[in-house]
């Protein structure tokens, strides 16, 4: 085995040093432009004479000294010295000339190959040429950018302007239209160094069903008032035909109610708010992919109260509280359920799965008289007493007015002042605890309590869809990246 590559060592420098002998010019490479002129050098040692020399072009015959009547291309000729001349290069020139040196025997043929590039500006064409590809949510997107130039260029995407990192500067995406987050404008954009880069654009358009949303499903008003239910198209292509409903039926307008559409805003306007307007509301958009629904309570029951917390007003001693509330309500609050217990902290789980909450936190109830203010901001003040000194305290307070019971508010978290008789590791502790107010899940309240908060339980999101992440986005690019081809 080591013999064998030793000659063939042997051989391959052998004929380095020959042809190197022979030749006095060197192969080159020629980078040049359209309508230059190359000389292309053929220069053996001038020793020897009476020899022939062939140009080639690629594989294909160009020119021989000793046949003067064979033809050479346009702008192609043989000097004296060998020399082959090509002017007003063009694209069709990029190729590489061999110079073939015939001589008499024993000596063998020797060549010398040259390449000439010539460069030129890139240029792109999109596919679909029109540059509009619309497609249903789930099918396959196919574009692409078809480019020339010399050297051959480098493609770099964009989507909406964002560049898109793909493992290659590939010429054609395909991808499966998952979502309608991956609609967008695609623009290539070809650079080959030689003049400036060149782009195409591909909008991508993907159909799917509507998506409807609200900032506000739960509309409080009053008799009389001007109410509006808003619901908000995020997106619908094609576009969606639309409706209001209640109870299933599709909402009557008159002069008192109407519809008010605004790019993609639907409201549905009461200009006077009458006792029968009260009641569940559905907005429709539908498409031939499918349909969305977004659901509206338009009520008279007061908004949710929230508790206010100052240190100068809640008057903390260490066996009372004075607990400030709001709400906003379009007529008098008829009377507050204030419901109070002592925080034991959150129920925790043991390892076997059982829930170590004890003692019992019950829940008391406090009635507190409404005022006969018209709102619509009403504000009460309730001050606890006969509580346990470094205590921690849960509230929460309902509001009724004519139309009924408000939701319950969110949980405020409060602590009574340390008194004689008890020790404490901290009254600092407390401190802090009692400017906090913190919203907490609704959850873990007696069942009974449960059922009287229940009736004003509201879907206060309901019909408001999720929209995919950013990072699953990206994540669905990616898993479709193997399906692109090249
Ligand atoms: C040319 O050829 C002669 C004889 O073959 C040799 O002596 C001489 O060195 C060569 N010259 C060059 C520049 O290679
Ligand atoms: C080359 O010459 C042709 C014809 O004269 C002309 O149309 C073309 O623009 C020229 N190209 C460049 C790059 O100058
Ligand atoms: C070969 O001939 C061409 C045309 O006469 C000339 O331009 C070129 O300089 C010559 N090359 C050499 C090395 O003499
Ligand atoms: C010559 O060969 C090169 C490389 O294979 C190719 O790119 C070029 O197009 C060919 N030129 C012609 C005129 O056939
Ligand atoms: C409105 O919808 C809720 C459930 O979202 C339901 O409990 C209530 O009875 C409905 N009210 C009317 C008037 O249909
Ligand atoms: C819930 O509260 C009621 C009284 O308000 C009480 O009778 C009942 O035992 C409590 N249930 C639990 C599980 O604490």
């Amino acid at each position: 085995m080591r013999l064998i590559y030793k000659v063939f060592i042997l051989m391959f420098l052998s004929k380095v040093i020959l042809s190197e002998k022979v030749f006095k010019s060197v192969p080159v490479t020629v980078k040049t432009y359209e309508n230059d002129t190359v000389l292309l050098p053929c220069y053996i040692n001038t020793s020897e004479t009476n020899h022939r020399v062939r140009w080639y072009k690629n594989k294909t015959l160009l020119g021989d000294s000793h046949d003067p009547n064979h033809l050479m291309p346009p702008h192609t000729r043989m000097h004296a010295n060998f020399s082959l001349q090509i002017d007003h290069l063009t694209s069709r020139d990029t190729a590489d000339y061999t110079c073939e040196v015939i001589r008499e025997e024993p000596w063998k043929p020797i060549r010398q190959t040259h390449s000439i590039e010539v460069q030129y500006a890139p240029t792109v064409r999109s596919l679909p040429d029109d540059g509009f590809l619309e497609v249903k949510k789930g099918e396959y997107v196919d574009f692409g950018c078809e480019v020339t130039g010399t050297p051959p260029p480098i493609v770099n995407w964009r989507k909406n302007g964002e560049s898109i990192a793909l493992l290659e500067h590939r010429s054609r995406i395909r991808f499966r239209a998952e979502h309608r987050l991956l609609a967008g404008v695609y623009e290539c954009i070809v650079d080959n160094g030689i003049g400036d880069p060149v782009k195409a654009a591909i909008t991508v358009i993907i159909q799917d069903a509507p998506e409807v949303s609200t900032d506000r499903s739960f509309v409080h008003s009053a008799i009389g008032l001007r109410a509006v239910l808003a619901a908000k198209i995020e997106f619908s292509v094609p576009p969606a035909r639309t409706a209001w409903y209640r109870d299933g039926r599709p909402v009557k307008t008159d002069d008192k109610v109407i519809i008010i559409v605004q790019d993609n805003i639907h409201q549905l306007i009461f200009r006077y708010v009458r006792e029968k307007d009260f009641g569940n509301y559905t907005f429709r958009a539908e498409n031939k992919l499918g349909m969305a629904d977004v659901s509206f309570k338009l009520t008279g029951v007061p908004n949710v109260a929230s508790f206010k917390v100052d240190p100068a007003l809640n008057k903390a001693t260490s066996t009372s509280f004075t607990l400030i509330w709001e709400v906003d309500s379009y007529s008098n609050i008829i009377e507050y359920h204030l419901w109070l217990r002592p925080y034991y902290g959150r129920p925790s789980t043991t390892e076997d799965g059982l829930t170590t909450n004890l003692p019992a936190n019950l829940w008391s109830k406090i009635v507190v008289p409404g005022d006969s203010s018209v709102g619509p901001i009403h504000s009460a003040t309730y001050t606890v007493r006969g509580l346990t000194p470094s205590t921690v305290y849960e509230a929460i307070v309902a509001s009724r007015n004519g139309f009924g019971w408000s939701k319950q508010s969110p949980v405020l978290h409060f602590a009574t002042e340390p008194g004689a008789g008890r020790t404490l590791p901290s009254t600092s502790d407390y401190t802090d605890i009692t400017q906090l107010l913190v919203e907490e899940p609704e959850e873990a309240y007696n069942i009974t309590q449960a059922r009287v908060f229940e009736r004003y339980n509201e879907p206060s999101s309901a019909g408001v869809k999720k929209t995919i992440s950013l990072l699953n986005l990206v994540f669905i690019l990616f898993i479709t990246i193997p399906y692109l081809l090249s």
